[in-house]
């Protein structure tokens, strides 16, 4: 796992997106996997200007929700679908039948995960990741099997509580649709995003403590092709 550390979270939001559109660029058909959250909202930002300004396209891309939360409807803006939406995809060239999402009122939900694995097919060429102060990855609780694909998953107590962010009423999701830790491990490149001191504790597990389940995160220093990407309220314990 390489760690890139930045001064500023300016400088960070900059460099991540500098390095996006270079791979943009380098294949434009790239294959993504995109969380929501805080976390990636200034880049999504970015990106969208850098659309605009023509500096880079998705018109030949695919983008891949991350997860979704169970029990909140489709049109809620806290959920995945339109916070990516609202933060992205309406803002870039990437064409309607690209942008792939789990859909948790699926009547089959297993049919549903079975679709979306064979729809992400051999793989990711790019998945961008938050971190949960726990060590989550989407929806990857701490303790989820390395071996795990798409599927429903019970959200842990502190992620229902963190969820809270997201949604302006009072009724949080409880359980979820995710990507596997088997997706992540087998993405061709992985960027896990962190900005702000409340991350530092746990990037500074992920980064320097026992590769183990019960920090999903630091599975990744198995990976060939990962870096953790932090501004210096993150990156203030390395
Ligand atoms: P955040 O969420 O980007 O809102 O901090 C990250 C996560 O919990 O995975």
């Amino acid at each position: 796992m390489n760690v890139l550390r930045f001064d500023s979270e300016p400088a960070w939001v900059h460099a991540i997106c500098s390095l996006w559109r270079d791979r943009l660029r380098g294949t434009p058909a790239l294959k993504m996997c995109l969380p929501s959250g805080k976390t990636p909202v200034a880049i999504y930002a970015e990106m969208a200007q850098s659309v605009g300004a023509r500096l880079v396209s998705f018109s030949r891309a695919q983008v891949f929700a991350l997860d979704e939360f169970g029990g909140v409807s489709a049109d809620d803006p806290g959920s995945t679908r339109q916070m990516l939406k609202q933060q992205l995809v309406d803002h870039v060239d990437l064409p309607a039948n690209a942008f792939h999402c789990l859909d948790p009122d699926a009547s089959d939900i297993s049919r549903e995960c079975a679709d979306y694995e064979a729809a992400i097919a051999d793989g990711f060429d790019l998945m961008l990741l938050g971190i949960g102060t726990n060590g989550h990855l989407g929806m990857n609780e701490p303790g989820s099997p390395v071996e795990s694909t798409t599927r429903r998953v019970d959200l842990h107590e502190s992620t229902i509580q963190a969820s809270a962010r997201y949604f302006t009423h009072g009724k949080l999701p409880r359980w979820g649709l995710t990507v596997g830790l088997k997706n992540v491990l087998d993405s061709k490149e992985v960027w896990v995003l962190a900005n702000g001191a409340n991350k530092a504790e746990i990037v500074e597990r992920t980064v320097r403590g026992e590769i183990t389940p019960g920090n999903p995160a630091s599975l990744l220093r198995t990976h060939a092709n990962c870096w953790i990407v932090v501004d210096a309220g993150a990156g203030s314990r390395l």
